[in-house]
């Protein structure tokens, strides 16, 4: 397990690069697959998600090479199925594998996909994927170390409708659809940019697909596809958690790559809570101005509201607001476990299952921790921490980096899930640690 040795109290001061979202890219590689010729993508980080989705690819045929500069080609003229055995090695590691079910389907009539992996941050069932691909006439059968599906009738194009605008369930649709015969309308879609992103390369490849207005997605099947060139969209989480990291440890970040449009609504919090930011056409400078932090009362939602990724680095930054600041979370019913080790750390939270500073939401009647209440401004001070899951991990960080004293932050290979060269980074703006395997 890797550790992280860290003397907190500095400012983080420097600069930072951003590549693809981690969210977006994994989805554009598994749509690589419904390409008869090869696609090129572009700003691909070297992070351990893109390696398990790689590995996936691969092993189902998909000739992949990935340059230093972060080009990655992916050639799918070879598609075969896999050894279940092969795929079944993946097992526990991410939550793509589920999106590989439609481009299998149209590109093999099969699909075994391994049991899911992916953060702890409530149960995240996939009971909205299954019922999105039955739609389409796929047959699926759930085995003991995975589930295999099949379409006897070829997949077909549907009327559905999500009960919550999931983003993972509406890429389901995407890249079912896309190649399904007729036409799948969506109603009740995520819109997030990265979901627009998605539809902007399967739109290169060949598809055709209308946003409607609200959430209703239109996407008329086509018997080809062929590959794509792509430059996927920045990785705002990221931005995000470097924001706060510049604001919690009173430093100054230039976040490169950053782009306003896909932000502003965390700007317009960053803004409220007492930091600064100039926009750039490189980037954004997101920095500690001075004086007070201010409380805030929000709540997390699906896009545009305020992302559930990035309420975790935020609350670090909060335990330095000056007053009461209220974190409603709708997204994720079980996100705030990380805030345990901020207590150990000093912090005031209290952690509510009622719907606390905003309206009720689904989570309300159903005795889930979900509301924050966190006082500040507290000191932090030094503790041994265990990341828990990856936006956690990196809050627990910037909490270590904040924090007086030195602090062992163990398990934090979890980070490189989603940061790109991570530790050079931490290094790049200053940070005093070291690290151990
Ligand atoms: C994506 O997860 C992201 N992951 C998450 O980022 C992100 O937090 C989330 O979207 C929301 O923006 C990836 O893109 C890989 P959902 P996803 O389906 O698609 C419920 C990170 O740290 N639900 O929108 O899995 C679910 O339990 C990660 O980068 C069902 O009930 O999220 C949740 O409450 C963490 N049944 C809500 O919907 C289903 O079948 C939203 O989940 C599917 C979802």
């Amino acid at each position: 397990m890797s550790q992280i040795t860290v003397t907190g109290g500095k400012p983080l001061i420097g600069r930072v690069d951003l590549k693809g979202a981690k969210n977006l890219v994994t989805k554009a590689m598994v749509a690589a697959l419904l390409g008869e010729t090869p696609s090129v993508l572009k700003d691909v980080p070297f992070i351990s998600d893109v390696d398990i989705v790689s590995r996936l690819l691969q092993l189902h045929g998909v000739a992949i090479s990935h340059s230093e500069e972060g080009v990655m080609s992916l050639d799918p003229s070879n598609v075969a199925s896999a050894r279940m055995v092969d795929i079944d090695a993946h097992a526990g590691s991410s939550r793509i594998p589920i999106l590989f079910c439609g481009p299998l389907l149209h590109r093999l009539g099969e699909a075994f996909i391994p049991g899911l992996g992916g953060c702890h941050i409530g149960d995240r069932p996939i009971d909205y994927h299954f019922e999105v691909l039955r739609n389409f006439g796929a047959v699926i059968e759930e085995l003991e170390n995975g589930t295999r599906l099949s379409a006897p009738r070829g997949l077909k194009g549907a009327k559905i409708s999500l009960p919550y605008p999931s983003v993972g369930a509406t890429e389901q649709v995407l890249l079912t659809a896309t190649r399904a015969e007729g036409l799948t309308e969506l109603s009740g879609a995520a819109i997030e940019p990265e979901i627009m992103d998605l539809i902007a390369i399967l739109q290169k490849m060949g598809a055709i697909i209308s946003v409607d207005t609200d959430r209703v997605i239109r996407i008329e099947g086509v018997k080809e596809l062929k590959g794509y060139t792509h430059r996927a969209l920045f990785d705002r989480n990221e931005a995000a958690s470097w924001a706060c990291a510049a604001l919690a440890t009173k430093g100054d970040i230039f976040v490169g790559g950053a782009r306003q449009q896909e932000m502003t609504t965390f700007l317009n919090v960053f803004r409220k809570v007492g930091g600064a930011f100039e926009i750039e056409d490189e980037g954004i400078r997101f920095y500690h101005p001075g004086g007070d932090l201010k409380p805030v009362v929000l709540e997390t939602d699906v896009h545009p509201g305020f992302m559930t990724d990035w309420q975790q680095p935020l609350v670090v930054a909060l335990t330095q607001a000056k007053g009461l600041s209220i974190i409603h979370e709708t997204v994720y019913e079980n996100r705030f476990g990380f805030t345990d080790a901020l207590v150990q750390m000093g912090a005031q939270i209290q952690i509510y299952r009622e719907c606390l500073g905003g309206t009720a939401c689904r989570f309300g009647q159903r005795n889930f921790n979900h509301s924050a209440v966190i006082s500040g401004p507290t000191e932090l001070h030094a503790a041994d921490i265990r990341v828990p899951d990856l936006r956690g991990g990196f809050s627990h960080m910037v909490a270590a980096l904040a924090a007086k004293g030195t602090s062992n932050v163990t398990n934090v290979q979890l980070i490189s899930r989603g940061y790109e060269h991570f530790l050079q980074k931490l290094t790049d703006l200053g940070a005093d640690f070291s690290y151990s395997e």
